[in-house]
């Protein structure tokens, strides 16, 4: 019987307990392509779904992994052939479904892109779902009339997987970008990815005491939702967006309603797991062109299947930096 190597989290005495494992290629979901992995990666959601929390999976044993990328080994679908190479980011993959902490996957061939021409599996791996999110706000920053010349640009949860790709993605594109950081040990990270200014997280981080604060942002990619989100709401010139992608600081929002009604902001949610396909095309192709490939390798560690267990807890906290892509065979 055909096996592949996975980590695979079962419930044990009430507890998700993590390991390596081989499994039996039969257990594989239903779907109509079978992938080869190479790499998969750590998102914030995958930290949820390694340590249980959340109620994000229900059936267990489960492959988590939100993202993967590798090559179709077995194809029902005449979109894709044996030896093409894709990726795939969410569809509730990895949490829903088995996902990419694995050599092996099977989902729906309308879950996965072809990998975009100029970028290596790891390379979309070190983007993944953090920065195939943070180009998502760019574009609908973009939408809503975003431009270089609007002024400055804040990025929170600046050290982060969304954070660092949005402030390295805005710098190149001649944006002046502002990183809000509860890390200013990691200044010179930041300032190498294109930040020009960095500000400390408790700025932002106390509910607002008035409804209009300065007007200070042109524009604004938030990972951090909570009283950050509310207070950049005051912040934000006039008829100026923020793209709402996180909830690392909550889920909340204590604000008002008169940032709306006085200065005509706007509140742009980003989503990426259920984006439509032909978003997800475009967004890739706006990646292989405005995102700087050696910022991206400065902010990516590669790590073994074996360290996942670790590293949850850690992104849960706000301490790992910049992005992790995992081996999958190693
Ligand atoms: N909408 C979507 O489709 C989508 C997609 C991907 C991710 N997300 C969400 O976006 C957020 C970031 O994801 P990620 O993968 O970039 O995670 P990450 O790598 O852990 O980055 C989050 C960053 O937020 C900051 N932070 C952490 N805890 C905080 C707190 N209590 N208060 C204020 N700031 C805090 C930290 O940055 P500093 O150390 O620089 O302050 C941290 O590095 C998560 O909430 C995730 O669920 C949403």
């Amino acid at each position: 019987m055909p096996e592949f190597r996975a980590l695979i989290l079962r419930e044990e005495d009430g507890q998700v307990v993590p390991r390596i494992e081989a499994v039996d290629e039969a257990l594989l979901p239903p779907g109509d392509v079978t992938v080869r992995i190479e790499c998969s990666n750590l998102n914030y959601k995958d930290g949820m779904v390694l340590q249980g929390l959340g109620r994000l999976v229900r059936p267990y044993p489960h492959i988590p992994g939100i993202d993967f990328a590798g090559t179709v080994e077995r194809s029902e679908s005449p979109d894709f052939e044996p030896g093409d190479p894709v990726i795939l980011t969410g569809w509730r993959v990895g949490e829903a479904q088995w996902g990419g902490y694995a050599e092996e996957a099977r989902v729906k061939a309308s879950y996965l892109v072809r990998r975009p021409e100029g970028l290596s599996a790891r390379q979309t791996m070190a983007i993944g779902t953090a920065g195939f999110t943070a180009m998502l706000a760019v574009i609908a920053l973009e939408r809503h009339g975003l431009r270089p010349a609007s002024g400055d640009v804040l990025v929170t949860g600046a050290a982060g997987g969304v954070g660092s790709i949005a402030v390295s993605l805005l710098s190149r594109l001649g944006y002046r970008v502002v990183a809000s950081t509860g890390r200013p040990e990691l200044r010179e990270y930041l300032t190498e990815l294109g930040a020009a200014e960095l500000i400390e997280r408790v700025s932002l981080a106390a509910k607002p005491s008035r409804p209009l604060d300065s007007e200070r942002w042109a524009g604004a990619i938030d990972a951090v939702g909570g009283a950050t989100l509310a207070t950049i709401l005051t912040q934000l010139k006039y008829r100026a967006s923020v793209a709402a992608c996180g909830l690392a600081g909550g889920s909340d929002l204590p604000a008002t309603v008169l940032p709306f009604l006085l200065r005509g902001v706007n509140l742009l949610g980003i989503d990426s797991v259920m984006c439509p396909r032909e978003e997800r095309i475009q967004a890739w192709q706006r990646l292989v062109r405005d995102l700087p490939l050696d910022r991206l390798e400065r902010m990516t560690e590669t790590v073994p299947l074996s360290s996942l267990p670790d590293l949850a807890p850690k992104i849960l906290k706000g301490e790992i930096r910049g992005r992790i892509v995992v081996e999958v065979s190693s």
